[in-house]
């Protein structure tokens, strides 16, 4: 089975995102059109298997529920699956500040491509525990001779160029075991992304990434964050608290069935309390207040947006956010989630879905499939700012962007 225009799924213009998520997985395949345009023509899901808190642990189980959202996804787009971009779990995750340095030789002293990527892997040259693997160099600031604040240095002129980079590594194991499941069902994975790095990459607008702003990522198992200031991720975090969370509080407190509690929950559950009326009732044939149903949800919910909170404290990020906050991942669909940001954390907050891409409605309105909209995005997000072959460039504001990052690194020089 092949594409219409015979590409080979995954490799090319073609490519296949594949989130692992603890409750759901989600497929997308997007093909990039000769306009640069991201077009979603296949999507999969189907429950997950194998996973305890984002990490696979039965690898047999995981490769199953992966072939089975990968196969509606493949049925879709017509297309067979070759390689994939994976996500990863941020919960095994830590960060190293790393700096490299690289000489600029030649004559022109011109900075290219090959010096950013030399010296990105000069950073990356960090002695790591071997349990541990990186999988991201987060670049925080280039510095040109002793000039600190540059983004992108390319074109650039200089004799010494250094980086500032955060050194994301996690369980040699986990992803290894992301590897592995997939082989076992005959697909490469080609890169693994962390889940808040796609999430972010998904649900921001170009002008949110270069204000600053927060994406919360809430899960079944976990809520994913990252901050991206300037156009890029600058920290990532992982907080064990996610949806399942709400549903066996309620299952606890009102002491019912964790099936049945995740079905009042989808069916009746709101943040927000004090829109309900104290004599509402979940369903006609039932006596559970709906307003105690909500009054657990909040609660959980407010507790989550705090820790939230505290990581930014930690991280020292609260006041580079003007952009606020976006709430996405498929606890975030719940009525009240979007309000309760806002409150605690006092910034603007919003609801985020795939922004940036065309092709199906499953996607593109849905939140549940951000982190798999967002790995594809994320593998092409470098070649939309680099010209083609022919020179020619991306519509969709790749050289606006260039043109206010000239600005900026002008004034900040
Ligand atoms: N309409 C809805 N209202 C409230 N909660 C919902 C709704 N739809 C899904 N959820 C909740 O979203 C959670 C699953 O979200 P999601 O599919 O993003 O998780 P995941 O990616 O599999 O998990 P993780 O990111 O933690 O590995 C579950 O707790 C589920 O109950
Ligand atoms: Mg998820």
């Amino acid at each position: 089975m092949e594409s219409a225009g015979g590409t080979v799924l995954g490799k090319n213009d073609i490519k296949v995102g594949l989130d692992i998520g603890s409750n759901q997985i989600h497929v997308v395949v997007c093909e990039r059109d000769e306009d640069y345009n991201l077009n979603i023509i296949g999507v999969g899901s189907g429950p997950s298997a194998g996973l305890r808190r984002g990490v696979i642990v039965d690898m047999d189980s995981a490769a199953a529920a992966i072939a089975d959202a990968v196969a509606h996804a493949e049925e879709m787009s017509g297309c067979a699956a070759v390689s994939v971009l994976a996500s990863a779990s941020g919960t095994h995750v830590s960060s190293i500040a790393s700096r490299g340095v690289v000489a600029i030789g030649r004559s022109d002293r011109e900075v290219t491509q090959e010096d950013v990527d030399s010296v990105l892997e000069a950073a990356r040259v960090v002695a790591i525990p071997p349990d541990r693997e990186v999988v991201h160099v987060l670049p925080r600031e280039f510095v040109i001779d002793g000039c600190s604040g540059i983004r992108k240095p390319v074109g650039m002129t200089g004799i010494r160029l250094e980086v500032d980079a955060s050194i994301i590594t996690g369980s040699a194991t986990a992803i290894q075991n992301i590897h592995r499941s997939a082989r076992r069902i005959g697909l490469e994975v080609e890169h693994v992304i962390l889940q808040p790095i796609a999430a972010a990459e998904a649900v921001l607008t170009l002008s949110e990434k270069e204000q600053g702003a927060l994406v919360i990522d809430m899960g079944g198992a976990t809520t994913d964050i990252a901050v991206c200031i300037e156009g890029g991720v600058h920290h990532v975090a992982s907080i064990p608290v996610g949806g399942n969370h709400v549903t066996n509080d309620i299952a606890l407190v009102m002491r019912l069935p964790v099936g049945y509690s995740e079905g009042l929950k989808l069916n009746y559950g709101s943040a927000l309390p004090d829109m309900v009326g104290e004599n509402e009732s979940c369903g006609a044939d039932t006596n559970i207040s709906r307003k105690k149903l909500c009054q657990i949800i909040e609660a959980r919910i407010t507790e989550t947006m705090e820790l939230v909170g505290d990581e930014l404290d930690r991280a020292r990020y609260r006041d580079l956010l003007p952009a606020g906050v976006v709430v996405t991942g498929g606890a975030s669909v719940m009525q009240g989630v979007v309000e309760v940001a806002q409150e605690v954390l006092g910034l603007p907050a919003r609801l985020g879905v795939p922004v940036g891409v065309y092709g199906a409605e499953e996607a593109l309105d849905n939140p549940q499939y951000a982190t798999a909209v967002g790995l594809v995005k994320s593998v092409w997000s470098e070649s939309a700012v680099i010209p083609s072959a022919d020179g020619r460039r991306p519509k969709s504001g790749g050289f606006a962007s260039e043109v206010r990052q000239w600005f900026r690194d002008i004034f900040s020089s």
